[in-house]
């Protein structure tokens, strides 16, 4: 089966708010303004209202309460109200359970979380990559997004097929889907992606998160191949991926990243989601 049949089959993953994917279309361009975030927040009655919610939340613990978009971007920034509102609309489509990748019905959402979260930590230390953070963060929430797919419609017998793989002949997961299905998660998600119209440079970063392009200039599938691996590496494996993932030899030669600077980073990964997580749990 193809990517893009397999994206056609899949009728019912949960919607994901419109504003939300006008969003990270917005994200392409080089400055967004104030004004545009809250134009287009604005057309989302239940976006605006989780946001006013979460802005409310102890986690922020601001003076005043927040009783408008306007307000909530002059105080936080756009970029901090831009991870919150991705954070929501992408957390509401995401968190179902994944029962062909054994995984809690939040584990995927986790994982997803704890790699934007690196993602951003990545683009800080390697500067020359020159990915905007918010772009970064949006690239690794989204990387893993095939699996709700192939999760959808696979058969029980197909899934069943690619964890035995994975578990006893310790494929990695991207060749047990190809071999299994004829694509993979990642070529799935960017497939869903350019559905959804996101820009390209997103849709890049997804389908080659684990086969990094580098050539003729490194794309943002570096951010999210080095994201993935930072968070493998803080402890989040969502699923039975049986094998270690790691990061791939060209990248590690290309950005002369050494085992302390990785292990520096994933420190970093875990303090910041500790944050996150925080903020997750606002109730
Ligand atoms: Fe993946
Ligand atoms: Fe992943």
């Amino acid at each position: 089966m193809t990517a893009r049949e397999l994206v056609t089959r899949a009728k019912n993953l949960p919607p994901v708010s419109y504003a939300a994917l006008k969003l990270v279309s917005l994200l392409d361009q080089s400055s967004v303004s104030n004004e545009e975030v809250v134009q287009v927040l604005k057309c989302d009655n239940v976006l605006t209202a989780k946001l006013l919610r979460a802005c409310n939340s102890p986690y922020f613990g601001l003076a005043e309460p927040v009783s408008s978009v306007d307000q909530a971007v002059f105080l936080l920034g756009h970029q901090q109200i831009l991870h919150i509102v991705l954070t929501l609309a992408f957390g509401s489509a995401m968190v179902v359970p994944l029962s062909g990748y054994a995984v809690e019905a939040n584990e995927l959402w986790r994982h997803s979380l704890i790699t934007a979260t690196a993602a951003e930590a990545v683009v800080n230390e390697f500067n020359d990559l020159n990915v905007e953070p918010s772009v970064a963060f949006t690239v690794g929430l989204l990387h893993d997004i095939g699996k709700l797919v192939l999760n959808q419609v696979l058969t029980p017998d197909l899934q069943a097929a690619i964890r035995e793989k994975i578990e006893q002949e310790k494929m990695a997961r991207v060749e047990a889907e190809t071999l299994v299905v004829g694509t993979d998660h990642s070529d799935v998600g960017a497939c869903l992606l350019q559905e959804w119209h996101l820009p390209d440079d997103i849709v890049e970063a997804v389908a080659h998160h684990h086969a990094p392009v580098l050539k003729p200039r490194p794309r943002i599938s570096v951010v999210t191949h080095l994201a993935n691996c930072l968070a493998h590496l803080a402890g989040s494996a969502p699923g039975w991926d049986g094998y270690a993932i790691r990061v791939d030899d060209a990248v590690v030669e290309k950005f002369k990243i050494t085992g302390d600077q990785l292990d520096t980073l994933v420190i970093t990964v875990r303090d910041s989601f500790e944050k996150v997580e925080q903020f997750m749990n606002m109730g």
